[in-house]
């Protein structure tokens, strides 16, 4: 079967109850070419390093780390603009790793990206109704009805249908986002992936976009990826959460779980990086915290890429990666030395079969 038939309008949104996205052991890595006469590859950028995971429909997924973690090209890679270099990605069932252009049509179609610069990804030449206009079109919509569904869509954003024929720039960024997201919505899509998407907007903004993608996905069943370079964000939109570390993922967990009970010590300190509202307390309180830049991804650090930074390292954590390492309520985390569990805990824990395949079979330790 093609992959338009097996992706057709109105098909199944889950296949026998499977996930929605599936990705599997991903893996892109960008060439690092030197010369002059001739290209020579000198190296990677290990920008996703077998990364596996999966999105279940109506799901809110967040993707958070460092900036240079690898969010932006796991996404682009997931919505196939850039190729990946191994592993797998399925849609609905279907295999779209390596699908052409034609085929990419009809996913295009249910997967849409909403990026952080919203003032970037609109063109400044066009008027809000043309910028409306392309997806409307791939959706099916005729020419005659064209405007009363941009109306419709600009309203259900949040934006006055009279302005319309506004350019970009008339706008604030807040607004601005909202175009963004209408232009996602308008093609009807399953899945959109939130690059950053309020990071650009002001904090009392920041929170009515979150309040808007909330309302959206109830009223269209949509599934997000929303990506974010701190927890903070994330929080209240996410049903659980991936944390990311130089192209590796560290923890994923159910969102409320990942704040009460962080198993990898980088989540610590990236929870611990979170200001609190009030300046005292937020003086006072002891948090582990982590200092310096990453690492290069050009030659990442060996055994964990955490360990150059991370307060916890011991020898093993040097010379053999983690397995990813499944706890109870599906929380997994990649780390010798766990935190927040007991010793009975990690006895009951087993190894993800989405660990990278580079990790080492040695199990985690308990604390002494
Ligand atoms: N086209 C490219 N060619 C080479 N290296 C790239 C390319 N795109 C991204 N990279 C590198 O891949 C790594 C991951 O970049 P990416 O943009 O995915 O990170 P990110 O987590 O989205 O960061 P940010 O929070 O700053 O947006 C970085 O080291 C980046 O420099
Ligand atoms: S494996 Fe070792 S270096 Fe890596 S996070 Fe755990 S304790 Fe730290
Ligand atoms: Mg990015």
């Amino acid at each position: 079967m093609s992959l338009e038939a097996e992706l057709e309008p109105g098909a199944p949104i889950e296949r026998d109850g499977g996930p929605l996205l599936e990705v599997d052991h991903l893996k892109v890595l960008f060439p690092i070419k030197a010369g002059v006469l001739v290209d020579r590859k000198v190296g990677f950028v290990h920008a996703v390093d077998d990364v596996s995971f999966e999105l279940r429909s109506g799901e809110t997924l967040g993707i958070v780390g460092e900036s240079g973690c690898g969010k932006t090209t796991l996404i682009r890679a997931l919505v196939r603009l850039i190729d990946a270099t191994d592993g797998a990605i399925r849609f609905r069932g279907a295999d779209i790793t390596r699908s052409g252009r034609k085929d990419l049509e009809p996913i295009r179609r249910e997967m849409q990206m909403v990026f952080q610069d919203p003032q970037a990804s609109l063109n400044p030449r066009k008027r809000v109704s043309q910028i409306l206009a392309t997806p409307l079109g791939m959706r099916g919509v005729a020419k005659g009805r064209m405007q009363e569904e941009s109306h419709r869509l600009l309203q259900r954003v949040g934006l006055h249908p009279e302005h319309i024929n506004r350019f970009p720039h008339e706008f604030s960024g807040g607004q601005r986002q909202r175009i963004g997201i209408a232009r996602a919505l308008a093609v009807d899509p399953r899945l959109i992936m939130l690059d950053e998407p309020v990071s650009a907007l002001d904090v009392s903004i920041q929170a009515q976009v979150i309040n808007l993608l909330d309302e959206l996905q109830e009223e269209f069943h949509l599934s997000y990826l929303f990506v974010a370079h701190d927890l903070s964000v994330v929080r209240h939109v996410s049903d659980r959460i991936v944390v990311m570390y130089l192209g590796k993922l560290m923890e994923v967990s159910p969102a409320e779980e990942l704040y009460s009970r962080p198993i990898h010590p980088y989540t610590s300190a990236l929870l611990g990086a979170i200001p609190l509202p009030d300046p005292n307390e937020n003086r006072a309180r002891d948090r582990p915290t982590i200092t310096g830049e990453p690492p290069n991804p050009i030659r990442p650090p060996s055994g964990c890429r955490f360990h150059t930074r991370c307060p916890r390292a011991t020898e093993i954590c040097r010379s053999v990666e983690p397995q990813l390492t499944e706890y109870a309520g599906g929380h997994l985390a990649a780390c010798h030395h766990p935190q927040h569990v007991t010793a009975h805990e990690i006895a009951e824990s087993t190894r993800s079969p989405t660990s990278p395949a580079s990790a080492g079979d040695e199990p985690p330790t308990a604390d002494e």
